[in-house]
Protein backbone atom coordinates (compact mmCIF):
# COMPACT_ATOMS: atom_id res chain seq x y z
CA UNK A 1 0.00 0.00 0.00
CA UNK A 2 3.20 2.39 0.55
CA UNK A 3 1.92 5.49 -1.31
CA UNK A 4 4.13 8.62 0.79
CA UNK A 5 5.34 8.50 4.06
CA UNK A 6 3.09 10.37 6.98
CA UNK A 7 4.99 13.52 6.55
CA UNK A 8 5.23 14.50 10.41
CA UNK A 9 6.57 18.03 8.88
CA UNK A 10 8.96 20.76 10.67
CA UNK A 11 6.97 23.31 13.29
CA UNK A 12 8.30 26.39 10.98
CA UNK A 13 6.50 24.97 8.15
CA UNK A 14 3.11 24.45 10.03
CA UNK A 15 3.28 28.16 12.16
CA UNK A 16 3.71 29.45 8.31
CA UNK A 17 0.88 28.22 7.49
CA UNK A 18 -1.32 28.61 10.37
CA UNK A 19 -0.84 32.16 10.14
CA UNK A 20 -1.66 32.17 6.84
CA UNK A 21 -4.85 30.54 7.86
CA UNK A 22 -5.55 33.22 10.75
CA UNK A 23 -5.90 35.85 8.58
CA UNK A 24 -8.69 33.95 6.22
CA UNK A 25 -10.41 33.02 8.80
CA UNK A 26 -10.97 36.57 9.67
CA UNK A 27 -11.75 37.57 5.85
CA UNK A 28 -14.10 34.54 5.66
CA UNK A 29 -15.33 32.69 8.73
CA UNK A 30 -18.05 30.74 6.85
CA UNK A 31 -15.54 28.75 4.94
CA UNK A 32 -14.59 27.03 7.90
CA UNK A 33 -15.50 24.41 10.99
CA UNK A 34 -13.61 24.15 13.80
CA UNK A 35 -12.91 21.17 15.51
CA UNK A 36 -11.03 20.56 18.60
CA UNK A 37 -10.99 18.78 22.24
CA UNK A 38 -9.37 17.52 25.23
CA UNK A 39 -9.30 14.45 27.13
CA UNK A 40 -11.19 14.59 30.41
CA UNK A 41 -8.83 14.19 32.99
CA UNK A 42 -9.75 16.66 35.68
CA UNK A 43 -10.76 20.29 35.47
CA UNK A 44 -8.82 23.05 33.68
CA UNK A 45 -6.34 25.53 34.60
CA UNK A 46 -4.79 29.05 34.33
CA UNK A 47 -2.28 27.38 31.65
CA UNK A 48 -5.39 25.96 29.60
CA UNK A 49 -7.31 29.54 29.82
CA UNK A 50 -4.01 31.38 28.34
CA UNK A 51 -2.96 28.43 26.20
CA UNK A 52 -6.24 27.28 23.83
CA UNK A 53 -9.05 28.23 25.64
CA UNK A 54 -8.97 31.84 25.08
CA UNK A 55 -8.69 31.18 21.55
CA UNK A 56 -10.96 28.67 21.21
CA UNK A 57 -13.42 31.42 22.52
CA UNK A 58 -12.79 34.53 20.06
CA UNK A 59 -12.65 32.07 16.68
CA UNK A 60 -16.10 31.34 18.52
CA UNK A 61 -17.15 34.35 18.44
CA UNK A 62 -15.86 35.06 15.00
CA UNK A 63 -19.10 33.17 14.10
CA UNK A 64 -16.98 29.65 12.81
CA UNK A 65 -18.76 26.62 13.69
CA UNK A 66 -17.07 24.94 16.51
CA UNK A 67 -17.30 21.27 17.11
CA UNK A 68 -15.49 20.35 20.77
CA UNK A 69 -14.82 16.49 21.39
CA UNK A 70 -14.71 15.48 25.14
CA UNK A 71 -12.07 12.36 24.14
CA UNK A 72 -12.89 10.21 27.13
CA UNK A 73 -11.84 6.66 25.19
CA UNK A 74 -8.55 8.52 24.97
CA UNK A 75 -7.70 8.79 28.38
CA UNK A 76 -7.61 5.24 28.43
CA UNK A 77 -4.05 5.37 26.45
CA UNK A 78 -1.96 5.78 29.43
CA UNK A 79 -3.55 4.97 32.59
CA UNK A 80 -6.08 2.22 33.63
CA UNK A 81 -8.50 4.62 35.97
CA UNK A 82 -11.82 5.04 35.01
CA UNK A 83 -13.86 5.88 38.06
CA UNK A 84 -13.36 9.48 37.48
CA UNK A 85 -14.58 10.03 33.45
CA UNK A 86 -17.74 11.21 33.83
CA UNK A 87 -17.16 13.28 36.55
CA UNK A 88 -14.19 14.74 34.65
CA UNK A 89 -16.42 15.39 31.29
CA UNK A 90 -19.03 17.32 33.57
CA UNK A 91 -15.95 19.53 35.08
CA UNK A 92 -14.73 19.82 31.79
CA UNK A 93 -17.93 20.51 30.36
CA UNK A 94 -18.90 23.54 32.87
CA UNK A 95 -15.25 25.02 32.21
CA UNK A 96 -15.59 25.24 28.62
CA UNK A 97 -19.04 27.47 29.11
CA UNK A 98 -17.71 29.08 32.09
CA UNK A 99 -14.91 30.37 29.89
CA UNK A 100 -17.09 31.56 27.36
CA UNK A 101 -18.19 28.87 24.55
CA UNK A 102 -21.91 29.01 24.12
CA UNK A 103 -24.03 26.24 22.58
CA UNK A 104 -27.02 27.86 22.51
CA UNK A 105 -25.33 30.32 19.86
CA UNK A 106 -26.61 27.46 17.73
CA UNK A 107 -22.60 26.84 16.18
CA UNK A 108 -21.19 25.22 19.29
CA UNK A 109 -21.12 21.56 19.94
CA UNK A 110 -20.06 19.88 22.93
CA UNK A 111 -19.92 15.93 23.21
CA UNK A 112 -18.20 13.31 24.25
CA UNK A 113 -16.94 10.50 21.27
CA UNK A 114 -17.60 7.24 23.62
CA UNK A 115 -21.62 8.62 22.73
CA UNK A 116 -21.32 8.48 18.82
CA UNK A 117 -21.47 5.08 17.78
CA UNK A 118 -20.77 6.87 13.55
CA UNK A 119 -17.53 8.08 14.37
CA UNK A 120 -15.88 5.46 16.17
CA UNK A 121 -16.96 3.59 13.34
CA UNK A 122 -14.79 5.23 11.32
CA UNK A 123 -11.86 4.20 12.91
CA UNK A 124 -12.01 0.84 10.86
CA UNK A 125 -11.66 2.18 7.57
CA UNK A 126 -9.25 4.58 8.74
CA UNK A 127 -7.02 1.79 9.96
CA UNK A 128 -6.48 0.24 6.78
CA UNK A 129 -4.93 3.76 5.59
CA UNK A 130 -1.65 3.77 7.99
CA UNK A 131 1.13 1.41 8.49
CA UNK A 132 2.20 -0.27 11.95
CA UNK A 133 5.43 1.68 10.74
CA UNK A 134 4.07 4.89 10.84
CA UNK A 135 2.15 4.94 13.91
CA UNK A 136 5.03 3.83 15.43
CA UNK A 137 6.92 6.99 14.58
CA UNK A 138 4.53 9.54 16.17
CA UNK A 139 7.17 11.24 18.11
CA UNK A 140 4.23 12.41 20.14
CA UNK A 141 3.16 8.85 21.12
CA UNK A 142 6.50 8.31 22.17
CA UNK A 143 6.83 10.94 24.34
CA UNK A 144 3.54 9.89 26.15
CA UNK A 145 4.84 6.66 27.01
CA UNK A 146 8.30 7.61 28.48
CA UNK A 147 6.47 9.93 30.12
CA UNK A 148 4.15 7.61 31.82
CA UNK A 149 7.06 5.50 32.40
CA UNK A 150 4.36 2.71 30.83
CA UNK A 151 5.77 -0.74 30.86
CA UNK A 152 2.30 -2.40 29.15
CA UNK A 153 1.60 -0.37 26.18
CA UNK A 154 -2.01 -1.10 24.97
CA UNK A 155 -2.98 -1.13 21.29
CA UNK A 156 -4.94 1.98 21.98
CA UNK A 157 -1.66 4.09 22.60
CA UNK A 158 -0.93 3.48 19.23
CA UNK A 159 -4.09 3.99 17.45
CA UNK A 160 -5.73 6.98 19.05
CA UNK A 161 -3.93 9.11 16.18
CA UNK A 162 -5.87 7.41 14.00
CA UNK A 163 -9.29 7.61 16.14
CA UNK A 164 -8.32 11.29 16.60
CA UNK A 165 -8.33 11.70 12.80
CA UNK A 166 -12.07 10.39 12.91
CA UNK A 167 -12.93 12.68 15.66
CA UNK A 168 -11.84 15.39 13.13
CA UNK A 169 -12.85 14.36 10.35
CA UNK A 170 -16.44 12.96 10.95
CA UNK A 171 -17.55 16.64 10.78
CA UNK A 172 -15.42 17.05 8.28
CA UNK A 173 -13.55 20.00 9.89
CA UNK A 174 -11.26 22.23 8.10
CA UNK A 175 -9.44 23.80 11.10
CA UNK A 176 -7.70 22.36 14.37
CA UNK A 177 -6.85 24.70 16.96
CA UNK A 178 -4.07 22.65 18.62
CA UNK A 179 -1.24 23.16 20.65
CA UNK A 180 2.81 21.88 19.14
CA UNK A 181 2.77 18.43 20.75
CA UNK A 182 -0.78 17.77 18.55
CA UNK A 183 1.04 18.14 14.99
CA UNK A 184 1.57 14.51 14.51
CA UNK A 185 -1.84 13.72 14.74
CA UNK A 186 -2.73 16.54 12.86
CA UNK A 187 -0.46 15.34 9.60
CA UNK A 188 -1.60 11.52 10.23
CA UNK A 189 -5.11 12.73 9.85
CA UNK A 190 -4.30 14.86 6.75
CA UNK A 191 -2.56 11.86 5.18
CA UNK A 192 -5.52 9.44 6.41
CA UNK A 193 -8.16 12.23 4.88
CA UNK A 194 -5.62 12.05 2.01
CA UNK A 195 -5.30 8.44 1.20
CA UNK A 196 -9.15 7.78 1.65
CA UNK A 197 -10.54 10.23 -1.16
CA UNK A 198 -7.04 9.24 -3.38
CA UNK A 199 -8.21 5.26 -3.12
CA UNK A 200 -12.23 5.19 -2.69
CA UNK A 201 -13.34 8.67 -3.96
CA UNK A 202 -11.18 9.87 -6.50
CA UNK A 203 -13.50 12.15 -8.85
CA UNK A 204 -15.35 13.67 -5.22
CA UNK A 205 -13.41 13.86 -2.33
CA UNK A 206 -14.97 12.81 0.80
CA UNK A 207 -12.76 14.61 3.16
CA UNK A 208 -10.93 17.57 3.61
CA UNK A 209 -7.67 18.13 4.69
CA UNK A 210 -7.68 19.92 7.56
CA UNK A 211 -4.99 22.31 8.56
CA UNK A 212 -3.55 22.97 11.98
CA UNK A 213 -4.47 26.32 13.47
CA UNK A 214 -1.32 27.22 16.39
CA UNK A 215 -2.01 29.14 19.15
CA UNK A 216 0.53 32.13 19.76
CA UNK A 217 -0.15 32.04 22.94
CA UNK A 218 3.02 32.44 25.73
CA UNK A 219 3.55 29.20 27.07
CA UNK A 220 2.72 29.46 30.96
CA UNK A 221 4.85 27.53 33.12
CA UNK A 222 3.78 26.01 36.42
CA UNK A 223 4.55 28.04 39.64
CA UNK A 224 7.39 26.05 40.41
CA UNK A 225 8.67 28.18 36.95
CA UNK A 226 10.62 25.46 35.84
CA UNK A 227 7.41 23.34 33.58
CA UNK A 228 4.58 23.57 31.77
CA UNK A 229 2.02 24.36 33.58
CA UNK A 230 -0.05 21.05 34.83
CA UNK A 231 -2.09 19.53 37.60
CA UNK A 232 -0.30 16.05 37.47
CA UNK A 233 2.76 18.41 38.24
CA UNK A 234 1.09 20.18 40.80
CA UNK A 235 2.22 23.67 40.00
CA UNK A 236 -1.46 24.70 38.51
CA UNK A 237 -3.70 27.23 39.68
CA UNK A 238 -7.20 25.51 38.88
CA UNK A 239 -9.75 27.77 37.06
CA UNK A 240 -12.65 26.32 40.19
CA UNK A 241 -9.73 27.66 42.68
CA UNK A 242 -11.34 29.79 45.36
CA UNK A 243 -9.58 33.41 45.65
CA UNK A 244 -8.04 32.00 48.84
CA UNK A 245 -6.56 29.07 47.66
CA UNK A 246 -5.36 31.41 44.75
CA UNK A 247 -3.71 33.94 47.17
CA UNK A 248 -2.62 30.85 49.12
CA UNK A 249 -0.68 29.27 45.80
CA UNK A 250 1.32 32.22 44.66
CA UNK A 251 2.12 32.88 47.56
CA UNK A 252 4.05 29.93 47.29
CA UNK A 253 5.61 30.29 44.20
CA UNK A 254 9.00 29.77 43.64
CA UNK A 255 10.95 33.06 42.70
CA UNK A 256 14.51 33.73 42.80
CA UNK A 257 16.77 35.56 45.58
CA UNK A 258 17.71 38.88 43.72
CA UNK A 259 15.49 42.02 45.05
CA UNK A 260 14.59 44.11 41.97
CA UNK A 261 12.04 42.21 39.99
CA UNK A 262 12.69 42.84 35.97
CA UNK A 263 11.36 41.13 33.40
CA UNK A 264 13.93 38.47 32.04
CA UNK A 265 12.19 35.74 30.72
CA UNK A 266 15.65 33.83 29.66
CA UNK A 267 17.48 34.43 32.92
CA UNK A 268 14.64 34.74 35.62
CA UNK A 269 11.99 32.52 34.30
CA UNK A 270 10.17 32.26 37.73
CA UNK A 271 9.69 36.02 37.79
CA UNK A 272 8.84 36.05 34.10
CA UNK A 273 5.61 33.98 34.41
CA UNK A 274 4.42 35.96 37.44
CA UNK A 275 5.22 39.03 35.45
CA UNK A 276 3.16 37.54 32.34
CA UNK A 277 0.58 35.99 34.28
CA UNK A 278 -0.14 39.59 36.04
CA UNK A 279 0.02 40.91 32.26
CA UNK A 280 -2.30 38.60 30.56
CA UNK A 281 -4.72 39.39 34.03
CA UNK A 282 -4.41 42.95 33.60
CA UNK A 283 -3.81 44.03 29.89
CA UNK A 284 0.09 45.81 30.72
CA UNK A 285 2.92 44.97 29.48
CA UNK A 286 4.87 42.72 31.29
CA UNK A 287 8.19 45.14 31.48
CA UNK A 288 6.01 48.48 32.58
CA UNK A 289 4.82 46.26 35.49
CA UNK A 290 8.10 45.34 36.01
CA UNK A 291 9.15 48.59 36.57
CA UNK A 292 6.24 49.76 38.79
CA UNK A 293 7.71 46.86 41.36
CA UNK A 294 11.28 47.79 41.39
CA UNK A 295 12.72 46.85 44.72
CA UNK A 296 9.32 46.45 46.12
CA UNK A 297 10.35 42.57 45.33
CA UNK A 298 8.82 39.18 44.92
CA UNK A 299 6.11 39.48 47.92
CA UNK A 300 4.98 43.06 45.67
CA UNK A 301 4.95 41.12 42.46
CA UNK A 302 2.70 38.15 44.50
CA UNK A 303 0.43 40.50 45.76
CA UNK A 304 -0.24 42.14 42.23
CA UNK A 305 -0.49 39.01 40.56
CA UNK A 306 -3.49 37.53 43.30
CA UNK A 307 -5.24 40.93 42.92
CA UNK A 308 -4.86 40.61 39.27
CA UNK A 309 -5.83 37.14 38.24
CA UNK A 310 -8.76 36.72 41.38
CA UNK A 311 -10.21 40.06 39.15
CA UNK A 312 -9.73 38.96 35.95
CA UNK A 313 -11.30 35.22 37.09
CA UNK A 314 -14.00 36.31 39.00
CA UNK A 315 -16.96 36.70 36.76
CA UNK A 316 -15.56 33.24 35.61
CA UNK A 317 -15.72 31.77 38.81
CA UNK A 318 -18.98 32.92 39.49
CA UNK A 319 -20.55 31.38 36.46
CA UNK A 320 -18.62 28.45 37.34
CA UNK A 321 -20.57 28.14 40.78
CA UNK A 322 -23.93 28.54 38.48
CA UNK A 323 -23.03 26.03 36.25
CA UNK A 324 -22.38 23.33 38.76
CA UNK A 325 -24.89 24.14 41.01
CA UNK A 326 -27.05 22.81 37.86
CA UNK A 327 -25.89 19.22 36.72
CA UNK A 328 -29.38 19.01 34.82
CA UNK A 329 -28.74 21.99 32.37
CA UNK A 330 -24.79 20.48 31.47
CA UNK A 331 -26.25 17.03 30.93
CA UNK A 332 -29.04 18.79 28.08
CA UNK A 333 -25.71 20.96 26.81
CA UNK A 334 -24.09 17.45 26.19
CA UNK A 335 -27.25 15.90 24.62
CA UNK A 336 -27.51 18.74 22.69
CA UNK A 337 -24.17 18.42 21.46
CA UNK A 338 -24.20 14.66 20.95
CA UNK A 339 -26.95 14.46 18.81
CA UNK A 340 -25.91 17.13 16.37
CA UNK A 341 -22.34 15.53 16.19
CA UNK A 342 -24.46 12.10 15.62
CA UNK A 343 -26.38 13.75 13.04
CA UNK A 344 -23.20 14.62 11.23
CA UNK A 345 -20.94 11.18 11.62
CA UNK A 346 -24.48 9.61 10.33
CA UNK A 347 -24.37 11.42 6.98
CA UNK A 348 -20.46 10.97 6.41
CA UNK A 349 -20.18 7.17 7.04
CA UNK A 350 -22.94 6.80 4.67
CA UNK A 351 -21.20 8.41 2.12
CA UNK A 352 -18.15 6.51 3.50
CA UNK A 353 -19.70 3.25 3.03
CA UNK A 354 -21.61 4.21 -0.57
CA UNK A 355 -17.50 5.24 -1.99
CA UNK A 356 -16.33 1.91 -0.30
CA UNK A 357 -19.10 -0.32 -2.06
CA UNK A 358 -20.57 -1.34 1.24
CA UNK A 359 -23.68 -0.05 0.07
CA UNK A 360 -27.21 -2.25 0.65
N1 LIG B 1 -5.23 14.10 21.84
C1 LIG B 1 -5.74 15.33 22.36
C2 LIG B 1 -5.01 15.65 23.69
O1 LIG B 1 -4.42 14.78 24.27
C3 LIG B 1 -7.22 15.33 22.60
C4 LIG B 1 -8.01 15.15 21.35
C5 LIG B 1 -8.76 14.07 21.01
C6 LIG B 1 -8.15 16.09 20.29
N2 LIG B 1 -9.33 14.25 19.79
C7 LIG B 1 -8.98 15.47 19.33
C8 LIG B 1 -7.61 17.36 20.03
C9 LIG B 1 -9.30 16.10 18.11
C10 LIG B 1 -7.94 17.98 18.84
C11 LIG B 1 -8.76 17.36 17.89
O2 LIG B 1 -5.07 16.76 24.13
Amino acid sequence: MTVEQVDYGTFEASLERSRKLEEDLKENPGKYRILTGDRPTGRLHVGHYFGSLQNRVRLNRMGVPTFIVIADYQVLTDRETFEAISENVHQLTIDYLAAGLDPSNGHTFIFPHSHVPELNQLLLPFLTLVTMAELDRNPTVKEEIAAAGLKNINACMYTYPVHQAADILFCKANVVPVGKDQLPHLELTRTIARRFNNRYAKDRPVFPEPQALLSEAPLILGLDGAQKMSKSRNNAIMLSASEDETAQLIKKAKTDSERVITYDPKNRPEVANLLLLTSLTSGRAPEEIATEIGDGGAGRLKKLLTESLNEYLRPLRARRRELEADPGYIRQILREGIEAARAEAIKTLEEVREVMNMGL
